[in-house]
């Protein structure tokens, strides 16, 4: 049967091309954005997928549960869930807003939460789950956690939680919990400088996404490969 994908920031830079990805794969794919016009319109790029536009803000957690409810009724359970939205706030430590550390860790941790307690109950029906959670080299300890703080320490909890549900998961079937850094990726948030196109920076995500066999569970994951924490 067909599995469904739902992805958060699907409207822009690697969260398009990883709908593209998908869609190109056969796969049914859900396109989580703010704006759903602006969604249906990039849509139109994608050529002969199953994209579904599905407008969702990270910003609260009912408004969440709402979106994800009104689009599973239509268009079915979700069989691998992205959690690739990301906001980059680039002020150090004496600057930084609680603002801006409160919506890091919205977007980044709070609303992936909220997306795994949604689907897990039906991946578990089905005996199949991919969760995959858009992390960064800026979170890892191993790499010396450089980032701005309020980015940093947000995908560094992203990177926890990533491994806290695939340990609670490690008795259940066919589900798993994988963090991927994507590179320094040209987007409107790696910017001009960065070597790595968008499609590049998805491929990883799309790979984990559509392996059948020995897919990796708890890992963190760059270039197809496991990176430590
Ligand atoms: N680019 C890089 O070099 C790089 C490196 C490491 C990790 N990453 C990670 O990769 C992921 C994708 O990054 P990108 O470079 O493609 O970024 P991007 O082009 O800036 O896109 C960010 C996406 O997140 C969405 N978003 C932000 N806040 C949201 C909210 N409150 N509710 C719903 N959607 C929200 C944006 O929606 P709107 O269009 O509505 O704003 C947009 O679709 C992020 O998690 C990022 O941290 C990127």
């Amino acid at each position: 049967m067909t599995k469904t994908v739902f992805v958060t920031g699907g409207n822009r830079g690697i969260g398009f091309e990883i709908v593209r990805g998908f869609a190109k794969a056969g796969y049914k794919v859900m396109m989580g954005c703010r704006d759903e016009d602006e969604g249906n319109e990039v849509k139109e790029d994608i050529v002969g997928g199953d994209v579904h536009v599905i407008e969702m803000s990270l910003s609260n957690e009912q408004g969440i549960i709402d979106a994800l409810t009104r689009a599973t009724a239509v268009y079915g359970g979700i069989d691998i869930l992205v959690n690739n939205a990301g906001v980059l706030c680039r002020d150090g430590v004496e600057d930084v807003s609680m603002g801006d550390v409160s919506s890091a860790l919205q977007v980044h941790v709070q609303a992936p939460l909220t997306l795994i307690q949604q689907v897990l109950p039906g991946m578990k029906e089905r005996g199949f789950g991919r969760i995959i959670n858009m992390s960064s080299g800026w979170g890892a300890f191993a790499e010396g956690m450089e980032g701005p703080v309020a980015y940093a320490i947000s995908k560094a909890a992203l990177n926890a939680l990533t491994l806290n549900v695939a340990n609670e998961l490690e008795e259940e079937s066919n589900i798993t919990v994988n963090s991927v850094c994507p590179g320094w990726v040209h987007t409107r948030m790696g910017g001009t400088d960065a070597p790595k196109s968008p499609e590049e920076g998805a491929d990883t995500v799309v790979w984990l996404g559509t392996l059948e066999d020995e897919t990796p569970n708890g890992k963190f994951v760059r270039e197809r490969k496991e990176i430590d924490w």
